[in-house]
């Protein structure tokens, strides 16, 4: 059954794809394998928290390449598994609505022998972390020029999803790939992707619902304190992402390499980037979502005016006051190392929140 035949309303039973652990060890080995009488898998070429990967020739389609995803995910426990399995629903549902050059065009969505799958355009191509890697050993980063015509390709696919009211969440450079064929960034792994669920006046007020519980969404580092203390997006907690993939893309280094205690980027001395360029950065990875682009047409504006701005020096002051970085500082260090980085850093956010250190 093609589960997107009818979009809106996709109702599974819940618990029926209880994939054990050990049926996963078994779907790798299934290289040749038929699968809904179509697909025949070739390998695995991902392992994410909702499910592995697959390169598959599809046989309707003259063995086109293609990928499929399959819902396995490593937690089983009821609520975390249900909340897992909207969220790859989900991938299915925005994939489907959205048609763009730059993301891997939907195919199918189905389920056989209890196991649910999404079947997505393959991208033959390398992802943004295999390239930085690539530069590493070559002992090279990406330049600025390099990022600049980067930023300036992938900020159009960043307007088209927050156009229709999708916020991707997990941007970062895994999820980034260039394909081999036009050189373009293509965006993939709309897994978590959420359709946003605020209002203008919101954003404008600034009055996100502290009780609002997080989802397992977003990466440490790359998504900002609003996505991970809050579970809120916005567009701009996007560009905040993007931002901080850009500058692991410039200065080569990890984002815990990147920001201190009282969690401010200190990207510069890593790498050698225009005044203007920079700024134009800070501005993508401010902290407060209301200092931020608020949407990519925004930031794309403002770096095709780049050229166009005289090379004056531009003053960059620290975010926080000295007092406000202390405190933070003080906050961070007094929750102790007995959780995880994840776990603090979650737990920091908010209390940061509710002292009001930003
Ligand atoms: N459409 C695609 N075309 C080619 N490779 C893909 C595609 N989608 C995913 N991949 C590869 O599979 C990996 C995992 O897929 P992804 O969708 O990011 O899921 P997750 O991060 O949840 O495992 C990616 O990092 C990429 O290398
Ligand atoms: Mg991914």
């Amino acid at each position: 059954m093609d589960l997107l035949d009818c979009p809106p309303t996709i109702t599974l039973p819940h618990n029926r794809f209880s994939a054990p652990i050990q049926k996963i060890s078994h779907q790798e080995k299934i290289s040749g394998a038929l699968l809904n009488n179509r697909y025949v898998i070739q390998k695995v070429i991902g392992r994410g928290g909702i499910g592995l990967t697959y390169l598959a020739l599809d046989s309707h389609r003259f063995n086109d390449v293609c990928v499929i995803k399959e819902f396995s995910p490593v937690f089983q426990e009821t609520e975390q598994f249900n909340k897992l399995r909207d969220l790859f629903i989900r991938e299915a549902k925005i994939l489907y609505q959205l048609e763009h050059p730059q993301i891997p065009k939907f195919y199918a969505c189905f389920e056989t022998e209890e196991r649910l799958f999404l079947v997505q355009e393959y991208i033959q191509g390398k992802s943004y972390s295999q390239l930085f890697q690539e530069k590493l050993k070559q002992g090279q980063t990406f330049s600025e020029s390099e990022i600049i015509v980067w930023l300036r390709n992938v900020l159009p696919i960043l307007e088209h999803i927050h156009q229709r009211g999708i916020v991707h969440r997990d941007i970062s450079p895994d999820n980034i790939m260039e394909s081999e064929t036009g050189k373009l960034p293509i965006l993939i792994d709309f897994g978590v992707g959420q359709q946003l669920n605020f209002s203008t006046q919101e954003i404008r007020d600034n009055s996100i619902n502290q009780s609002h519980t997080p989802t397992l969404v977003g990466k440490i580092g790359y998504a900002p304190w609003e996505q991970l203390a809050l579970g809120k997006c916005f567009p701009s907690s996007d560009l905040y992402s993007l931002g901080v993939t850009a500058i692991v893309l410039l200065t080569g280094k990890q984002p815990a390499e990147l920001i201190d205690y009282s969690l401010e980027w200190q990207w510069r001395h890593h790498t050698k980037v225009s005044d203007a360029f920079a700024q134009i950065i800070e501005q993508f990875i401010a902290y407060n979502p209301q200092q931020r682009y608020q949407s990519a047409q925004e930031a794309l504006t403002a770096l095709n005016s780049l050229n166009m701005t005289s090379a004056k020096p531009i003053y960059f002051k620290s975010y926080f006051s000295q007092k406000q970085k202390i405190e933070k500082t003080k906050l961070f260090n007094s929750l102790g190392t007995s959780d995880t980085i994840t776990a603090k850093f979650i737990k920091y956010c908010q209390e940061e929140y509710k002292f009001g250190l930003f």
